[in-house]
C-alpha cells in the first residue's frame, strides 16, 4: 500500500526521502514523490509514474540542498497511476502527502469551487481542504489540518509542509499507521518503521485520531480536539540486516529459507518439553479464564486467513468442547453473526495493519469479546488494540508474498489451543506428541528446506509454461492446499485454485485436462488411502499429478513425486506447505515476473 516518507533535520532531505521510500517499496505502489522546500520557502515538486528509478531519473536534473521534504509511493484507489494523481498534492501554500481513503471527498470537492482541481485523487480533496481553512498562512498549518480532517471522513495518515512555514510537518492519523523517528537534531516521519532504520532507533507511534506538529528538534502532539498528548518514545526492534537480501536473489526465497531460524523466534521461552507444556505470557488469560472458552473466532485475511484455518484443524483436535469459526475479515465485519457467550477471537495479521482486520477487531471488541492478537508487526495498531497477543517474532517480511508469517501464526495459533487444552485438563498424553513436534519443527524445516530445494526447482521448471493449477488436500492438508494455491497464483499468475479432495467429484474433475497439473498433497495418516484413492480418479482422467508425500511406500504413477524425508507426522502439512512455497518462486522465477512486488498487490492493505 502507500507509504509515506518525510524529514526536517540538517541533512539532505531528498537523499533521505529517496532512500526511504525504496525501503518501502515492498508495500507495492505504481508512482511516487516528492516535495522538498528551501529556507526561503522554495518548493521542489518531483513525481513519476512507476518505479522509484523512474523519479530518480527527475532527481538527478532537480538536485537541492534542502533540509525539509515529504515523499510518498502511492498504490492507486482513486484516479488511474499517472504522474498528476502522484502525491505530494499541492493546494496554494501546502503539500500534502495520503494514505488511506477519504470517503466523503466529491462531497467536499463540491465546496471547494476555488481550487483547480488537476487529479482525480480523494487526496488531492483533502490538500483544497486543508488549504481552504489555511488561508494563506494566515492561521497556523496544524490549525488548518485540524479544522480539515474534523470534516473528513475516512482513513488517513497524512503528512503536510507549507511554503511559509519551511520548518515545520504536521502530521495526522486515523486508521493509516503513522510514526515519528527522533534523532539528534533532526526528525523522521514513515509509515512503516523499517524506512527510519539506520537513521534512529526510538519512534513514537501516533494513535488514531491524533495530530503532531514536528520540527527538527521538537514534536508536540495533540489531540483534534486539541488536547495534549504526552509522546512515548519507543525502541524500534528490527534490525537493519532484516530489511536486507543477505545474499539471496530475492526477499522471497530468504524468508523461505530463514524459516528455521523466525519459528524459533516464534517458540523462544515458550514450549517446555521437560514437562510437555507450553506457556504464552502474551494471552493474558488466567487458567479459568482458559478454562471457560467454549467458541474460538479466528479472523484474518489471504494467507492469515488460511493460517487461522489450518491452527482451527489442529486445535479442534486437542481442546475438548470448543467450537472454531475461521473466518475472512471482510466478509464477517458485515455479517450478522451472533457470538456466543464463553467466547474468544483470535486476531491474525501479520502486518497488524490490515483494514478489514481490524475493523473486525474493533467489532468484536464492542461486543465485549475478548481479542487476541496473532501478530507479527511490533506496535502495529492490532497489537495496540487487542486485549492481549503473542507477537509470532518473525521479523520484518519483506516480500508481498508472505511465507514464514503463515508458518509461526499456525504454530503460534497450536500453542494456544495448547494453552487452552492444558486449562481444561486434557492429558499429557495428548499434548506431549505436540510439545515434541513443535519444539523440533525448526530443525525439521531446515532439513526438509535442504532436502527438497533442488527437486522443487526442477520440477517448477517443468510446468513453467502451465497456466493453471488444481491444489488438492484432505484434512490439514486442505489449508495448506489452498495457502499453496494463494501463493502460486499471486506471484506467478497462474490461475491456481485448491479444493478438498472429496469435493473433486462434486464439481472440479471436469477441469482436468492437458491444460492443467495438479498439486497433491498426501500426508500419511488417517486419510491417506482415501486421498490416494482421488488421485487415482485424477489420474484415470489424464491429470498431471504432482504429488508432496512423506509416505515411502507411495507408488502411483504420477508425473512427479516430491518425498518429504524429515520426519514430522503432526506437521508435515507444515513441511508441504515448504514445498508449495518453493515451487511458487521457482515457477515465478521460471516465468520471469517480479517475485517480490507481484503486479496489483500491496503488503499491509490498509484500505478496505
Ligand atoms: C498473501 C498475503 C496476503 C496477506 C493478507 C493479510 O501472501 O500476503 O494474503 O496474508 O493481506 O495480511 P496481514 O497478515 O498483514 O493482515
Amino acid at each position: 500500500m502507500c507509504g509515506i516518507v518525510g524529514y526536517v533535520g540538517s541533512k539532505n532531505a531528498q537523499d533521505f526521502l529517496i532512500s526511504g521510500l525504496k525501503r518501502l517499496e515492498y508495500r507495492g505502489y505504481d508512482s511516487a514523490g516528492i516535495v522538498t522546500l528551501a529556507e526561503d520557502g522554495t518548493a521542489t515538486l518531483l513525481r513519476a509514474k512507476g518505479k522509484i528509478s523512474n523519479l530518480e531519473e527527475k532527481l538527478a536534473k532537480n538536485k537541492r540542498n534542502d533540509k525539509i521534504g515529504i515523499g510518498h509511493t502511492r498504490w492507486a484507489t482513486h484516479g488511474e497511476p499517472s504522474e498528476k494523481n502522484a502525491h505530494p498534492h499541492q493546494a496554494g501554500e501546502i503539500y500534502l502527502v495520503h494514505n488511506g481513503i477519504i470517503e466523503n471527498y466529491k462531497e467536499l470537492k463540491q465546496q471547494l469551487k476555488e481550487h483547480e482541481f488537476k487529479s482525480e485523487t480523494d487526496s488531492e480533496v483533502l490538500a483544497a481542504l486543508i488549504n481552504s481553512f489555511y488561508k494563506d498562512g494566515k492561521h497556523p498549518l496544524i490549525n488548518a489540518v485540524v479544522q480539515a480532517l474534523k470534516l473528513a471522513k475516512g482513513t488517513y495518515g497524512i503528512a503536510v509542509v507549507s511554503k511559509l512555514s519551511p520548518d515545520e510537518i504536521v502530521v495526522a492519523r486515523s486508521g493509516s499507521p503513522l510514526v515519528i523517528g527522533v534523532g539528534h537534531g533532526e526528525t523522521m516521519i514513515a509509515s512503516d518503521a523499517s524506512a527510519l532504520l539506520g537513521h534512529t532507533k526510538q519512534a513514537i507511534y501516533l494513535n488514531d485520531g491524533e495530530v503532531a506538529m514536528i520540527k527538527k528538534d521538537s514534536v508536540e502532539i495533540k489531540t483534534l480536539n486539541a488536547e495534549p498528548v504526552s509522546a512515548k518514545v519507543e525502541e524500534i526492534e528490527t534490525n537493519l540486516s532484516a530489511i536486507q537480501k543477505g545474499g539471496y536473489d530475492h526477499f522471497l526465497l530468504k524468508e523461505i529459507m530463514e524459516q528455521p531460524e523466525s519459528l524459533n523466534e516464534t517458540l523462544r521461552g515458550r514450549v517446555n518439553t521437560e514437562d510437555g507444556t507450553v506457556r504464552l505470557g502474551g494471552p493474558g488469560l488466567t487458567e479459568n479464564q482458559l478454562r471457560q472458552i467454549k467458541h474460538l473466532i479466528i479472523v484474518g485475511c489471504g494467507t492469515a486467513y488460511h493460517a487461522g484455518l489450518l491452527a482451527s484443524y489442529y486445535i479442534e483436535k486437542i481442546t475438548p468442547e470448543i467450537t472454531i469459526e475461521p473466518v475472512i475479515a471482510s466478509e464477517y465485519r458485515y455479517r450478522q453473526s451472533y457470538i456466543p457467550e464463553d467466547s474468544v477471537a483470535l486476531i491474525v495479521s501479520q502486518s497488524g495493519e490490515t483494514a478489514d482486520t481490524l475493523a473486525c477487531l474493533r467489532e468484536i471488541k464492542k461486543q465485549g469479546v475478548t481479542t487476541i492478537g496473532i501478530v507479527n508487526a511490533i506496535g502495529s495498531t492490532i497489537a495496540r488494540e487487542v486485549d492481549g497477543g503473542t507477537y509470532v517474532h518473525v521479523g520484518p517480511e519483506i516480500s508481498v508474498a508472505s511465507t514464514k508469517a503463515f508458518t509461526s501464526q499456525v504454530i503460534a495459533m497450536v500453542m494456544f489451543g495448547m494453552t487452552i487444552a492444558q486449562a481444561k485438563g486434557v492429558r499429557t498424553s495428548v499434548l506431549r506428541p505436540y510439545v515434541d513436534e513443535i519444539a523440533k519443527l525448526p530443525e525439521v524445516i531446515r532439513e526438509t528446506l535442504e532436502s527438497v530445494h533442488e527437486k522443487v526447482k526442477d520440477v517448477a521448471g517443468k510446468y513453467a509454461s502451465y497456466e493453471h493449477g488444481i491444489y488438492l488436500g484432505r484434512d490439514t492438508a486442505y489449508p495448506t492446499a489452498m495457502e499453496g494455491a494463494l501463493k502460486l497464483k499471486e506471484i506467478s499468475y497462474v490461475d491456481a485454485n485448491a479444493y478438498a479432495f472429496g469435493e473433486l467429484k462434486h464439481g472440479p474433475l471436469a477441469l482436468i485436462d492437458d491444460r492443467f497439473f495438479e498439486f497433491a498433497l498426501l500426508p500419511k495418516g488417517e486419510l491417506y488411502d482415501k486421498a490416494i484413492s482421488n488421485v487415482q480418479e485424477v489420474l484415470a482422467r489424464g491429470g498431471h499429478v504432482i504429488a508432496v508425500t512423506n509416505e515411502k511406500k507411495f507408488d502411483l504413477p504420477v508425473d512427479d513425486v516430491i518425498n518429504l524425508t524429515a520426519e514430522s507426522e503432526i506437521f508435515a502439512p507444515i513441511l508441504m506447505n515448504l514445498v508449495s512455497q518453493l515451487f511458487a518462486y521457482y515457477m515465478t522465477v521460471a516465468k520471469g515476473y517480479d517475485v517480490d512486488q507481484p503486479r496489483n498487490l500491496a503488503k499491509s492493505v490498509t484500505v478496505e
